[in-house]
């Protein structure tokens, strides 16, 4: 249960260490993985944001500020639609591009659409464009925008009044520069008006034209101004006052205006990029050291965790040592406790057969008591029976001698009476026999004589149906037994084999077999001699068997069931035994054991 117990604590830690350190570290990793890839995504569309810008502004401001387009132009510009689709603005810029390819009749129109593009652009990037789109829109519209021009004009004539008066300039000169610039002025103002006029009318491309040739007729009057001022005060102000003057009326001016317009968006365009670049690199070092940082606490962790669950399971591997060290000890318990259980066992057998033995010998004991009882009991009553039986057989003889021809018809009654008297006679026999507790007479004798001349006697009283077959096998051999009692075992014996053949009389309906014989066998087995009888009778069945030992067991109506138990006590008094063997249908034998010497408490007892 310990170590079930602990295995299951070490998988339960085991999955708390990683829920504790994958789990975050997987989250970690989405969110720095997702803001990597979000940023990358931004940075592309940056660039490209700017490439497109790149390529498509200088287009149109050149578009814008009236120079006729090229071939090159319309060439870059179909590239940047690849561009523009990858950002996401395809349809701003398809608007721009068509307003491009028309004829241009509204340059505020295209600029406007300009500003709005690099404004998609921004939204769509993630880059702050809006500003830069506004200058560029101003910046544009200023190009066009001549009031604006005008009021420059003005700044730089204040500006030019300060350089007079610091330099100290002749005042007549300076008066006529004045002048000039006066002039100067108003004819722009002037031209303002018409171009104004022009731009409000742009649908018609010939009243434009017409617009451009009156500032270029302004540009007269201010390539005379410059001259003037060339000579009266080079430097820096004449330079501005060409730069101006180109921006007012030559288209050129525009061109170059719109150069600048486009370097400053550029350089704009750039500065955020570096920005924007520097930012990433500061994101990325922030991400990953973010990153490493959790690794490292994640890593820290795990190293606590799984030695904390190593040291555990070091203690499990205590405890299962410990559980081992108590099996084993267990074990040779178990083994001691097994051979304590086998002596006990043996002794437990031992205590069992001499507690039978003792049964055995008090059961002997009381037996031996009864019997002797039934000895003394059975003598008094043969001995008070006998007489008065003896009288009335000798009654009965005296009486059939006395009424013999007398035609009394009493024979009948006489014969039963002797044959009851024979009866009785046989029982009280049969009792004597078996209560008979006194040791044997041995006496050596030769066995098969002895036993020809006890047969040769009983036979005669046998049935004459019955055959008897000798077959002796001692010779001259002495055997010591008692004659008295060893003549009542065969009596029985040949007594229940003839019964068994032939029943109590000739009558060949009650024949158990056509030829009743009984065989009798004397031979010497081991240290005995053995009388068998044997007939060919109807055999014992194993039921019966088992019980023919029995005292007073008969199947017959007129038997005590005292015959087999008087035979077998007789042949032990002998120091001898009886066998009984049968098959059924076939015969039965009865085999007698008798020592060829006598027995040593029989021998101390004669
Ligand atoms: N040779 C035999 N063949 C078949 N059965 C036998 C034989 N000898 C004995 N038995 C059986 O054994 C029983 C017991 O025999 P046992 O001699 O003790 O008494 P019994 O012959 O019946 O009466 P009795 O006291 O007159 O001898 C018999 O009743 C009979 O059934
Ligand atoms: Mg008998």
């Amino acid at each position: 249960m310990v170590i079930v117990n602990a295995s299951r604590t070490a998988g339960m830690r085991l999955s708390g260490i990683i829920l504790t350190l994958i789990v975050p570290i997987i989250l970690l990793g989405g969110i720095l993985a997702n803001t990597l890839r979000h940023e990358i995504a931004l940075t592309q569309k940056e660039i490209l944001g700017l490439q497109l810008v790149d390529i498509v502004t200088p287009i149109l401001i050149e578009k814008a500020s009236g120079k006729p387009g090229e071939r090159t132009a319309e060439q870059r510009l179909k590239l940047a639609v690849g561009l523009a689709e990858k950002i996401g603005i395809s349809e701003e810029y398809s608007e721009l591009i068509g307003l491009f390819e028309s004829k241009l009749t509204r340059p505020d129109k295209l600029v406007e659409e300009t500003a709005h593009l690099l404004h998609a652009v921004g939204s769509n990037s993630n880059l702050i464009l809006d500003p830069v789109a506004e200058s560029f829109f101003l910046a544009l519209t200023n190009i066009m925008n001549l009031p604006d021009l005008v009021s420059h004009l003005h700044a730089f004539q204040f500006e030019l009044d300060g350089a007079i008066a610091t330099r100290g300039i002749d005042s007549a000169e300076l008066k006529r520069i004045l002048l000039m610039l006066g002039e100067l002025s108003a004819a722009i103002e002037r031209s303002s008006d018409s171009i104004n006029h022009a731009r409000e009318e742009s649908a018609d491309p010939g009243r434009y034209e017409n617009a451009l040739a009156v500032i270029r007729g302004i540009e007269k009057e201010i390539s005379v101004t410059r001259d003037v001022m060339s000579t009266v005060h080079p430097g820096a102000e004449t330079l501005t006052l060409t730069m101006l003057s180109k921006q007012t009326i030559d288209p050129s001016g525009k061109y170059l205006m719109a150069g600048e317009v486009w370097k400053q968006t550029s350089n704009r365009l750039r500065d955020i990029l570096t920005t924007r670049k520097a930012d990433m690199w500061l994101e990325l070092l922030t991400i990953v050291g973010l990153g490493m940082l959790a690794m490292l606490l994640a890593g820290a962790a795990a190293v606590w965790l799984f030695r904390s669950t190593l040291r555990r399971l070091d203690l499990v591997e205590v405890e299962i040592q410990r559980a081992d060290d108590a099996r084993g000890e267990a074990e040779a318990m178990h083994d001691k406790i097994a051979v304590i259980n086998n002596d006990i066992s043996a002794l437990n057998k031992e205590l069992a057969n001499k507690v039978l033995h003792l049964k055995e010998a008090q059961e002997e004991l009381v037996q031996k008591g009864r019997l002797e009882q039934l000895g003394h009991l059975t003598a008094t009553i043969a001995h008070e029976i006998r007489n008065p039986l003896g009288s009335v057989r000798t009654s009965a003889f005296l009486l059939d001698r006395k009424l013999r021809g007398k035609g009394l018809d009493v024979e009948a009654q006489l014969i039963r009476i002797n044959r009851g008297v024979t009866r009785c006679d046989n029982i009280i026999n049969q009792l004597l026999d078996y209560s008979r507790t006194k040791q044997p007479a041995f006496r050596p004798e030769i066995l098969d004589e002895w036993l020809a001349r006890i047969v040769a006697e009983e036979a005669a009283r046998l049935p004459v149906a019955v055959s008897i077959k000798c077959s002796l096998g001692l010779g001259d051999r002495q055997i010591p037994f008692d004659p008295s009692r060893l003549q009542r075992v065969i009596v029985n014996l040949l007594d229940n084999a003839s019964e068994a053949l032939v029943g109590a009389g000739d009558d060949p309906g009650k024949f158990s077999s056509q030829r009743p014989c009984i065989e009798i066998e004397t031979k010497v087995i081991g240290s005995n001699a053995t009388i068998s009888v044997t007939d060919n009778g109807p055999g014992i069945s194993p039921s019966n068997l088992a019980k023919v030992r029995q005292p007073l067991f008969t199947t017959k109506s007129f038997g005590t069931g005292l015959g087999v138990p008087a035979i077998e006590k007789i042949l032990e008094q002998h120091g001898g035994s009886l066998e009984i063997s049968s098959v059924e249908g076939r015969g039965a034998t009865f085999c007698a054991y008798l020592p060829l010497q006598p027995p040593v408490r029989a021998n101390e007892a004669a």
